[in-house]
């Protein structure tokens, strides 16, 4: 698939999760969407306090990791999120950076954006602000942010390396990125590569997992480290996922094998 298609499929589908999902009805094709939100986000290091503390609908357990808890936010700083859906760790980032400080999500889907804004509605916050826009052209100023996150969106971008280049144009000299996401430790099989369902599973457009740390590097990142790591076997009962992957007739042992090969890693850098 070209560029352009990828993202008028992630922008379709992720729209589709937006406009029919909710506490209660998980999305049926995303990054972790077999179970309810609260108990995929639990499994990935959210705690019930976290959980309890954003507005109803603005966790639909899209995210793979907990890159809020990761990034020691403090009072009075500005953090952008890349990609952030319905605003879940927005809405978190916000209740520790306090009225001082200063949140922005940035997100390309339209519908995405009304979901978080209801949100932030819903739960009076006027530290938050959602925009329209691709995180491969940042709707922000150069050296104006602290600090960047973003959970399992970056490797729904077809050009990485350009995400990568931007967050470190908008972040302030000793800024931090702090990103959770799923990176590959063996390519996966053509097939699955080009598999339109593979997007919004968010396993066809991860990378290797030194191509994706060479890529926060090069684009002039120093520090740049794995925190933590882990498989992500969830992904395979998840029926969105499954459903694709019974497509191709791959046999049990080798979809193990794939699955072994899907990892969630948090990783950061400093700029
Ligand atoms: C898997 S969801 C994660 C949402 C959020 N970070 C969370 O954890 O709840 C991916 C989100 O990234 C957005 N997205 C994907 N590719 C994008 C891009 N290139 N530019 C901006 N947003 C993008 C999608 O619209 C979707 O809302």
């Amino acid at each position: 698939m070209k560029p352009e298609e990828i993202k008028k499929v992630v922008r379709e589908g992720y729209g589709r999760i937006a406009k029919t999902s909710g506490p209660c009805c998980p999305p049926t094709s995303s990054c972790c969407g077999s179970s309810r939100p609260d108990d995929v986000s639990k499994t990935i290091g959210y705690s019930d306090e976290e959980l309890s503390s954003v507005p109803e609908g603005a966790n639909l357990g899209l995210g793979c990791g907990n890159p809020v808890a990761l990034a020691s936010l403090k009072k009075g700083e500005t953090v952008l999120d890349l990609g952030s859906g319905p605003g879940f760790d927005c809405f978190l980032a916000a209740n520790k950076v306090g009225k001082e400080g200063k949140v922005i999500g940035v997100d390309m889907t339209p519908d995405m954006l009304d979901r978080a804004r209801e949100n932030a509605k819903k739960g009076n916050y006027t530290n938050v602000e959602f925009r329209l826009g691709e995180i491969e052209n940042l709707p922000a100023a150069d050296n104006s942010v602290d600090a960047i996150i973003s959970n399992c969106v970056i490797n729904l971008a077809p050009d990485k390396r350009q995400v990568f280049k931007e967050a470190h144009r908008v972040l302030r000299s000793g800024g931090r990125l702090m990103v959770s996401d799923l990176v590959l430790t063996k390519e996966l099989p053509d097939a699955l590569k080009g598999s339109v369902e593979g997007y919004l599973g968010c396993i066809s457009g991860a990378i290797l997992k030194e191509a994706y740390l060479r890529d926060i590097k090069e684009a002039g990142f120093r520090e740049v480290r794995i925190v933590d790591e882990s498989h992500y076997l969830e992904l395979l009962s998840d029926p969105g996922v499954s459903e694709f992957i019974e497509k191709f007739n791959i046999p049990q042992d080798v979809l193990k094998e794939i699955a072994k090969s899907i990892v969630s890693i948090k990783v950061q850098g400093i700029k």
